[in-house]
Order: structure tokens, then C-alpha cells, then sequence
């Protein structure tokens, strides 16, 4: 890999964009239920959008099974989508095998939770790599060409000198060390796009901050556009430049990182931040006032909670958050800063502000 694809083209330029993406998974029908018009599904995503951009990290923020993994996997093309559309440069894509596919990985790759998982243990780095430039016809013409791109994407990924990787198996390398392989397997590609889900959520925590660093160095230096999913919103704010929150399938805040978590509007982004260990906040009273805040479980994805999925948790809920499904609000204070919730739609507040006891 001597050289960038598309390094030349603006940070910021847009890469990938889902539209209005869902994902219902069908739930299987019990013998009792055959005769019934009724067809439960899990709604895993419902209605997402969001926009990756050249030489910037978007993080996807959200507790297990918020549904951020089916958004990356929606994304990478492995699952076909419920409705919605999904845009590479602006073109509609809907790609199942073949060779559309395989053009369509060669943009948009992919890195699991597990790199255990998934590096073959019975093949060595060398392996891996040489497989991922093949495929994507970057092995060059020669051996010596071969060797020098596997040389070169060790590099990228700070497993120096290459020669004491090359020929190893996944057992023989540290969980962080096979990340990195994982990594550089997904470079042999020359992508544009990563799609990074719990990149460093199985890695002890001494080295997920080298790994992080190592995804944003690749992000300037290649102008990679990355989606970070993670359950921890303390990293977004570290490693993210724009930082969208899911809840039970929706998208229900987004905006800048920094401006989301450190003035979050959303109630659900509030939780997530106020159970998340923050360093700066260590030194303030933590249990004063989080005694009875936003207790309970997800909710069910077979049958979601109507109006705001996240109105039986919520502590600010009003009538209409019940029956009426929030829509994006801007909230004011910073450029593209939205929440989809009723507190920030001012009729909404002021309808329920008579005889009503809203709770701030
Ligand atoms: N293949 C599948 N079939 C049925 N349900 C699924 C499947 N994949 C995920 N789900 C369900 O979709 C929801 C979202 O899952 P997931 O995207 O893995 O969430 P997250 O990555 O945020 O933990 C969960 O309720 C999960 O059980
Ligand atoms: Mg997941």
C-alpha cells in the first residue's frame, strides 16, 4: 500500500449516508399464532440516518442492544435492510453478493468487537493480510511487491518491525496486537469508510487508548471516514468528532461530540452520561441526585414503548411523549446540535405547563 486512494479529495466531502434506514427482524411464529394476521418482528432500527465524512470519526452511542451493531452491519451491506437507503457518494447502494459487493467492501469495510473472533486461527498474519490485498487486487505483481505491501500495513498499524508479526498466528499475539492485524487487514482494502463496531470494548484497558489513537491517526493520515460504535460515551467524546445517541432502535440526540456530552438535551443521553465513570466529574457529589433517575430496563423491541421509546424511563415525560412520536428538534445552542424530544418543542411545554407538574 504505498499510496492513499483518494487522498486528494476534502476532508469533510461525504462518504457514506443512511437514510430513514430500518431493520425489523421477523420473529418466529408459534403454532398458536398460525392461524393469527399477526407477525411480530424485533424493530432492532427504525428510521436512522446519519452521514459519515472524509477525515472525521461519527460515534454511535447507545447501551447493548440499542441497535447499533445492526446499523453497522446494515451498512456493510450483510444484511438486507427492512427500508431506507443507504448512499455511497450519493448513489443509492443495495448490494447482496458478488462482485457489487465485493466493490462495495472494498469502500466500506468493517471491524468487529472480537478480533479473536475474527482472524482465523489456524492462518497466520501474513495470511489474513496477504488475503485482504489480494482480493482487493492491491498485492502488487511481484513477491517482492507482495512483501512490501505486508510490510507497509504493519507499519500503518504500528506492529514494528513487520518481520516479528508476519509469520505469527493470532494465539501467539496480544488482544490489542490482533486488533491492529484486524485493522490492518481492513487497510489492505484501501478504504474510504470504517466501520469500527466496540472496536475496544474486549481489550484490556490499558491498550484501548493506543488503539484509539492509532484509528485517528489512520483517520488524518488516510482521511478515513470512521464510525465509531461504542457503549461508552466518556470515549466519543475523546475520539469523536460528531457523536450520535441511539435508544431501542432510534437515533434520539446528535451534534457535535463535545457540545453533546457536555450539554446533553436528550434525558436518555443525560442517563448514559451520568452513569458513565467521568474523571472530571469524580470530585462532585454523584449520589445527590441520581437516586430515582431513569430506573428500568430497555423495552422490548418486539412491541416498543409508542410515542418516545424512551417515555416509561424517563423522568421529564410529558403526556404527549405517551402517544406521539418525537421528532428532531434543533436545540439552539450549538450549530447542528438536535434531540428528538418533546422538551425542546415549546408548545409542547407550554400546553402542559397549566395544573400540570412538570418536573425539572
Ligand atoms: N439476526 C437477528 N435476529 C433477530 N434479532 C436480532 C438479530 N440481530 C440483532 N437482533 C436484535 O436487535 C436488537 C438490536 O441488536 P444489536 O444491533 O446487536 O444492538 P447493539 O449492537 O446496540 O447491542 C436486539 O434486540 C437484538 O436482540
Ligand atoms: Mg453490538
Amino acid at each position: 500500500m504505498t499510496s492513499t486512494p483518494d487522498a486528494e479529495t476534502p476532508a469533510g466531502e461525504v462518504v457514506l449516508e443512511a437514510i430513514g434506514l430500518t431493520k425489523h427482524f421477523p420473529v418466529r411464529r408459534k403454532m398458536r399464532d398460525l392461524f393469527s394476521k399477526k407477525h411480530d418482528a424485533v424493530h432492532a432500527v427504525d428510521d436512522v440516518s446519519l452521514t459519515l465524512r472524509r477525515g472525521q470519526v461519527t460515534a454511535l452511542v447507545g447501551e447493548s442492544g440499542s441497535g447499533k451493531s445492526t446499523v453497522a452491519r446494515l451498512l456493510a451491506q450483510l444484511y438486507p435492510r427492512t427500508s431506507g437507503d443507504i448512499r455511497l457518494h450519493g448513489r443509492s447502494t443495495a448490494v447482496k453478493s458478488g462482485s457489487a459487493f465485493r466493490r462495495y467492501c472494498a469502500q466500506v469495510q468493517m471491524i468487529f468487537q472480537d478480533p479473536f473472533a475474527s482472524l482465523n486461527p489456524v492462518h497466520t498474519i501474513r495470511y489474513h493480510l496477504t488475503r485482504s490485498l489480494k482480493i482487493h487486487g492491491h498485492a502488487g505483481k511481484t513477491a517482492e511487491d507482495l512483501e512490501k505491501a505486508l510490510h507497509a500495513l504493519l507499519n500503518r498499524v504500528s506492529l514494528t518491525p513487520p518481520e516479528r508479526y508476519l509469520d505469527k498466528f493470532p494465539h501467539e499475539l496480544s488482544g490489542g496486537q490482533r486488533q491492529r492485524v484486524a485493522i490492518a487487514r481492513a487497510l489492505g482494502a484501501e478504504p474510504e469508510a470504517l466501520l469500527a463496531d466496540e472496536p475496544v470494548s474486549m481489550l484490556d484497558v490499558s491498550i484501548r487508548l493506543g488503539v484509539l489513537n492509532l484509528l485517528r491517526d489512520l483517520k488524518e493520515r488516510l482521511n478515513l471516514a470512521i464510525l465509531y460504535i461504542t457503549h461508552d460515551i466518556a470515549s466519543a467524546r475523546y475520539f469523536a468528532d460528531q457523536t450520535l445517541v441511539m435508544y431501542a432502535g432510534r437515533m434520539v440526540e446528535g451534534g457535535d461530540s463535545e457540545t453533546v456530552t457536555q450539554s446533553p438535551a436528550h434525558p436518555y443521553t443525560r442517563l448514559l452520561i451520568d452513569s458513565a465513570p467521568d474523571p472530571d466529574r469524580l470530585t462532585t457529589d454523584i449520589d445527590a441526585s441520581d437516586e430515582d433517575r431513569g430506573n428500568g430496563e430497555p423495552p422490548s423491541l418486539i412491541r416498543p414503548p409508542s410515542g418516545c421509546r424512551f417515555h416509561p424511563r424517563c423522568p421529564m415525560a410529558m403526556a404527549r411523549c405517551t402517544t406521539d412520536l418525537p421528532v428532531r428538534l434543533e436545540i439552539g445552542d450549538k450549530p447542528g446540535h438536535w434531540a428528538a424530544c418533546w422538551l425542546y418543542d415549546e408548545a409542547t411545554v407550554a400546553a402542559q405547563r397549566p395544573g400540570s407538574a412538570v418536573t425539572s
